[in-house]
């Protein structure tokens, strides 16, 4: 019990994911987007601000690669970007990532056990 309240936003988080882990899309990748952006705080530059915005396509957001066809997040690098806060465990559902890369910032906390769905992704760099 004691564990479970410790831990339950993790365990909600996993339990929506069972329900609609099949069935990502654009849409998808584009909640996932500003669910990250709503929890991380850019410090030093202000680009996230503005870049990130839902006026433009998530695929021309700064720090962000599409794959051509099917327009999915397929690389996010957000390196040296001086960025703090957390990686939602929505990042779970980018099912087209094949790169993260966040070196060189002040993200915090744990990575979700969501990120293990992410069965593409061959490149991760957290250092730093
Ligand atoms: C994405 O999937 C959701 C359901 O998971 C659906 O409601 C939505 O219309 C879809 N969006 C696109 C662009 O296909
Ligand atoms: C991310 O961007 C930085 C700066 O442009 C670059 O040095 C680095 O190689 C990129 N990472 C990947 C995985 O492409
Ligand atoms: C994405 O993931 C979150 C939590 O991991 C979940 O609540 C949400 O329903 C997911 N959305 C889709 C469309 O898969
Ligand atoms: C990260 O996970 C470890 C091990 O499960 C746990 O002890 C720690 O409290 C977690 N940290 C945060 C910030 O959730």
């Amino acid at each position: 019990m004691q564990l479970w309240r410790k831990y339950s936003p993790l365990f909600s988080c996993c339990f929506t994911m069972l329900w609609s882990v099949t069935k990502t899309n654009t849409t998808t990748d584009q909640l996932t987007m500003l669910s990250l952006k709503s929890q991380v705080i850019s410090n030093r530059f202000h680009f996230l601000d503005e870049s990130w915005s839902l006026a433009t396509s998530i695929c021309h957001w700064v720090g962000v690669t599409c794959g051509s066809h099917h327009q999915r997040v397929k690389s996010l690098n957000l390196s040296n970007m001086a960025l703090t806060g957390r990686i939602p465990c929505e990042f779970g559902n980018l099912s087209f990532l094949v790169s993260l890369d966040l070196e060189r910032n002040n993200f915090q906390g744990n990575l979700s056990q969501e990120m293990a769905h992410l069965r593409r992704l061959k490149f991760l760099d957290l250092s730093y």
